[in-house]
Parts: structure tokens; C-alpha cells; sequence
């Protein structure tokens, strides 16, 4: 936590600083525009919603904005929160497009309680869990922008993917994240301690999906109460 939110402040002193190449953000988002936002999830969370109509939803990490969009189409108020200017430009032209407003805010997903009106019926959060400061803190962040009675939603590889395959480096981190919970770099997280994190937190219903071998897939309701 306090490594990877000592590095972002070196970040923060660069003007238009983006972690992300443009020509990897213009790949990464004509593959998953191919691909689409998944309906059978949107059906899901909209039955979690009761609709998606008039509902302030929160793509945290919200890349080029494939969900974004979507949820808008289906009537939400769509938040598009993400550190990165290039998918920013991305996201915009493709809400442009589909003839939808989407409000878009940049900087770290650990700081959008700065940033953002902690009001959320939905956040959203796909493939960059592991980007946050650490897996403790950026649970509290994320879900503190739940509103009392909304859902969260995150997806995550967990670090028992590909494992092997890291550099003695990426292992070593890993391990580090795994066992003491230091969090140097972006680690994933151990396969079943986003769904502890969460549970120790007012949560009333939960569903916890562990159907492949490299995801974690969580959706829960915040109570109203606490
Ligand atoms: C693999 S992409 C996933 C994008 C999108 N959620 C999706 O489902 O396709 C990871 C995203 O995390 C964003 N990101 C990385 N580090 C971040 C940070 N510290 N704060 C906010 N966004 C970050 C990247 O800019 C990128 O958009």
C-alpha cells in the first residue's frame, strides 16, 4: 500500500502522465469492442438493480469503455473513472458514437473517493483490481462508493494464473502479496481473498463465481444499514 502509493505521487508530478501506451490502449480496445460487453452479465446486473434506468453506475477502471456504454444504452448514468487519457479519448469517441453521455473522470482508482460523490447504485470494476494500492485498502475505497443498498462487481485474474510463468520478480511480488499482504507493483490477488475482504464489510447477499481456473467474479449488495 504505502510503496505503490509512494510511486504514485512521482506520477502525479508528470503533466499528462499516462501509464498507458496509446498504441496498447487502441489494441486492448478494438478486441474487446469485437467482443462486447457480455449480455448475460448485463441481464445480471440489471435484474441485481431492478433496472438500469436513471441508476448512477461507476465503471471504475473503466478502459475503453465497452461497459460504459453499454450501461448507458440501457439507461444508467454511466461514471467512466480510469487513470489513463489514452482510453479516455477512446471511451469518449465511442460514446460519441453510440449517441450516449457518459461523465468521464481521470486519476487513481484509490482516489476516486476524491474525486467522485460516493453515491453509487453500481460500481463496476473488470480486469484492474490489480492496479490498486492494495487489496485491503482499495477494497474499503471501492466500497465506500457504494451507496447503502448498491452492488459491486469485480472481476479479477488471481495470482494462481500463469504463476509459473513469471519472472523471478513478478514471483517474488506475488509472493510477497500472497503471504504478508505487501503489495509491490500490480500482483494479482489470491484466488478467495477478495471475497474474505469484502465479507468482513456490511454485505447482505453475495455471489461469489469461481467457475474458471484464473478469475475471482464477485457480486454482492451493500446492506443499507452500516
Ligand atoms: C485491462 S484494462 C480493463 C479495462 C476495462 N475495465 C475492461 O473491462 O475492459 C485495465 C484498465 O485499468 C486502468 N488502470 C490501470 N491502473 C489504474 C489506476 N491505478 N487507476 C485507474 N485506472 C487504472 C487502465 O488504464 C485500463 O483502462
Amino acid at each position: 500500500m504505502i510503496i505503490n502509493k509512494f510511486a504514485s505521487f512521482f506520477s502525479k508530478a508528470i503533466p499528462d502522465w499516462d501509464p498507458v501506451p496509446e498504441t496498447h490502449a487502441q489494441q486492448y480496445a478494438e478486441s474487446e469492442w469485437v467482443i462486447g460487453a457480455n449480455e448475460v452479465l448485463l441481464n445480471e446486473l440489471e435484474c441485481w438493480l431492478g433496472g438500469f434506468s436513471g441508476k448512477k453506475v461507476l465503471d471504475l477502471g473503466g478502459g475503453p469503455g465497452q461497459y460504459s456504454v453499454a450501461f448507458a444504452k440501457r439507461g444508467a448514468l454511466v461514471t467512466w473513472h480510469d487513470i489513463s487519457a489514452a482510453y479516455a479519448k477512446i471511451a469518449e469517441q465511442k460514446a460519441e458514437d453510440h449517441g450516449v453521455a457518459i461523465e468521464f473522470s481521470i486519476g487513481y482508482m484509490d482516489e476516486a473517493l476524491k474525486l467522485l460523490k460516493a453515491d453509487y447504485d453500481l460500481v463496476f470494476n473488470r480486469i484492474c483490481w490489480y492496479y490498486g494500492f492494495s487489496d485491503r485498502s482499495f477494497s474499503r475505497t471501492l466500497f465506500a462508493l457504494i451507496k447503502p443498498g448498491g452492488v459491486g462487481y469485480v472481476d479479477t485474474t488471481h495470482s494462481g494464473w500463469h504463476r509459473e510463468s513469471l519472472s523471478p520478480a513478478g514471483q517474488l511480488k506475488t509472493w510477497l502479496n500472497d503471504c504478508f499482504s505487501v503489495k509491490i507493483g500490480h500482483p494479482f490477488p489470491p484466488h478467495g481473498r477478495l471475497a474474505k475482504l469484502f465479507l468482513e464489510l456490511p454485505v447482505e447477499k453475495m455471489q461469489i463465481d469461481y467457475s474458471t481456473e484464473t478469475n475471482d467474479r464477485l457480486l454482492f449488495r451493500r446492506s443499507q444499514v452500516g
